[in-house]
């Protein structure tokens, strides 16, 4: 289902999307056509002799058939997922732009007004609701083979999607605490809040980014 998902995510995989959403139908209609084959056995019971050699020889073809057809539709869905390494890149500068601009909304916007350097203002309030939309991304932003050779991220977030789940989660609650604290327009707790959601940043940028030189 996890996987499922991450891969509908991804843009430009309609013919991937289209397959996976029949893949159950797709498997049905295989395995009752094989299981209708297979049960209308041709020849009379009761001519055994003559019969029996007829039948193992088209179950067995039939058998082969319907593998195939299983094989060669595992074999698309293979083809649909593997994505092209210009996908695998543009999934990596997307990731690195959502980054970006969190950096700039969150830690610039929001963390000046939490260390005192800038007043409070309504532009506070619209940085943390931009955060919050980002935020809502993050799921997104972490494909398959995105681990692109000058991509930070260590491959085993990918290996690990649960985990990924997990951090992004933590993540999105302490966000929805900071809206409400950058609401009240109190310094004070604009800071406790700030500290919060960027320790829960860091949380995966501890176990998951490579360092910058
Ligand atoms: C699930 C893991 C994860 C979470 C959660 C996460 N990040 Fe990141 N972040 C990364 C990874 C991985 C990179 C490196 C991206 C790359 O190179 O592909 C990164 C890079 C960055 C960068 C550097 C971008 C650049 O190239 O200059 C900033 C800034 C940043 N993150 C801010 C944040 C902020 C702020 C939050 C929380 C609101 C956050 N991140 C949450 C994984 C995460």
């Amino acid at each position: 289902m996890v996987l499922r998902q991450r891969i509908c995510v991804q843009p430009g995989s309609r013919a991937l999307r289209f397959l996976l959403c029949n893949l159950d139908f797709l498997c049905r209609v295989i395995m009752f056509h094989g299981a209708r084959e297979y049960l209308a056995r041709p020849g009379d019971l009761s001519d055994v002799d003559i019969a029996l050699p007829v039948r193992k020889d088209s179950n067995m073809r039939r058998m082969v058939g319907a593998l195939c057809a299983a094989a060669y539709s595992v074999g698309l869905m293979l083809a649909a997922i593997a994505a092209t390494p210009e996908e695998n890149h543009a999934a990596f500068i997307r990731r690195d732009e959502a980054m970006k601009q969190l950096g700039r909304s969150f830690n610039i916007n929001i963390g000046r007004v939490a260390s005192g350097k800038t007043q409070f203002s309504p532009d506070t309030i619209a940085s943390a609701e931009t955060v919050i939309g980002i935020i809502a991304t993050l799921p997104t932003l972490f494909p398959p083979g995105s681990d692109v050779p000058e991509s930070h991220l260590k491959s085993e977030l990918l290996a690990d999607p649960a985990r990924a789940d997990e951090l992004i989660a933590t993540v999105k609650a302490d966000a929805a605490q900071l809206l409400e604290a950058v609401k009240t327009g109190d310094k004070g707790r604009i800071a406790v809040a700030y500290k919060t959601l960027n320790d829960a940043c860091n949380a995966c940028h501890n176990e998951f980014r490579k360092p910058y030189e």
